[in-house]
């Protein structure tokens, strides 16, 4: 075994050629590390019923970090329909596998950093350097859904909550409902993360994401609480703004912005609006932190189109790897490994599809490890 257990979890479509290309800068980085297979994605849900299977959360206790591909997911009812014959009609449910392992392992922030390399002509202007902490385990995520509607549920609420009435009319198959959860000690331990990280990294500014005006009982807390944290750090400038407005002053005037701060959803769209302003999915990586585990992965999905063809970008996977270095406290080899890939970006020699050039993903990866 070597100084770290890493679980090793492709997943579906081109997460399994984005680890094949994290596994090339990983060899010649020579971590003394112990990768080990992790079983998750549509195949396990298809044939067992069950996209993140218990030996895999069994490997997860057991591991100092985790690194993922992606994963294919679809709604209940089209999840539902693709179960093995032997598993139809017996009552599985279809759960995004990352959802659930961010919720059992309590990996409560997701850290995505979008950093402009210089020379990617696929930045949107140089020089952006944006950090987006989005609480990962509650909001719109807490998977407290129902459709259809229970009567129960209705009568309640129509009893407790005077707009819920024109709904109550409604048959129960005839409307849908999610629950937004967001607690006090939720918000402020994500507020906390942000400003500690600002704080560490000599960041000048957070700003909080929100949607209080209208979504007054969860956004609301959530500024408060928010709030509340940005006070125990005087030194870190804070703002806040609506999610809606965010989106236009973050293409506006990104260089008015440095770390944000956002509830699950509104963070996982603002992160993809950042990732796109420093070249796309291509470059969007991300760190689910927890106190005892951290799983780290590309932004991106499975996209099937492009399944086995070694044709998308690696960096955003090569960029998790690197956040995954800092995780381990291989701090040098992180900078090494970062410095490799904006070299490699600069020359804009070796580029995939998405950058520009038809050079494949592995191809991308060894002049990548080349410069380790
Ligand atoms: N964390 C995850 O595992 C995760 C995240 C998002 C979506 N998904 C799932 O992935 C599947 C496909 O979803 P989607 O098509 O909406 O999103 P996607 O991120 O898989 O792909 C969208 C498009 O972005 C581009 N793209 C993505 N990654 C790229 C890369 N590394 N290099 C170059 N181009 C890249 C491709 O054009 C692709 O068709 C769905 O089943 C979805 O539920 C999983």
């Amino acid at each position: 075994m070597g100084k770290y257990k890493i679980a090793w979890l492709p997943g579906d479509g081109i997460g399994v050629d984005v680890l094949e290309a994290a596994r090339i800068v990983l060899d010649k980085l020579q971590l003394d590390a112990t990768y080990l297979h992790g079983d998750i994605g549509w195949e396990f849900w298809r044939n067992e019923g069950d996209a993140l299977p218990p030996r895999t959360i069994d490997l997860l206790t057991n591991v100092d970090a985790a690194l993922f591909g992606a994963v294919t997911s679809k709604p209940a009812k089209a999840a539902a329909a693709e179960l093995a014959p032997k598993l139809q009609n017996n009552g599985c449910t279809y759960r995004s596998p990352i959802v659930r392992m961010r919720q059992l392992f309590d990996l409560y922030v997701c850290l995505r950093p979008c950093k402009a390399y210089p020379g990617n002509g696929l930045n949107f202007k140089e020089n952006i350097d944006l950090v987006v902490f989005r609480e990962n385990t509650e909001d719109l995520y807490a998977g407290v859904e129902f459709s259809p509607v229970p009567k129960e549920l209705s009568e309640t609420l129509a009893r407790l909550a005077k707009p819920f009435a024109p709904f109550s009319r409604l048959a129960p198959d005839e409307f849908g409902i999610s629950c937004k959860i967001n607690t006090r000690a939720g918000s402020q331990r994500i507020a906390r993360a942000a400003f500690e990280f600002a704080r560490k990294n000599h960041r000048k500014k957070v700003t909080i994401v929100h949607k209080a005006n209208v979504v007054r009982a969860t956004d609301g807390l959530f500024l408060e609480e928010a709030k509340a944290v940005a006070r125990e750090f005087p030194d870190i400038a804070v703002d806040d703004a609506n999610i809606d407005a965010m989106a236009m002053w973050l293409l506006k005037n990104p260089f008015n912005y440095d770390v944000l701060v956002a509830p699950n959803l509104y963070g996982d769209i603002i992160s993809d609006l950042c990732a796109q302003m420093v070249g796309g999915l291509g470059f969007g990586c991300s760190g689910n932190l927890g106190s005892q585990l951290a799983v780290f992965e590309p932004s991106h999905g499975s996209a099937p189109k492009y399944a086995g063809q070694h044709k998308v970008n690696p960096i955003a996977t090569i960029l998790a790897v690197k956040m995954m270095l800092d995780w381990l406290g291989e701090s040098a080899q992180a900078v090494t490994l970062e410095g490799a890939v904006a070299e490699v970006i600069r020359e804009g020699s070796v580029r995939t599809y998405d950058m520009g050039g038809s050079h494949t993903t592995l191809d991308l990866a060894q002049a990548i490890a080349a410069k380790l």
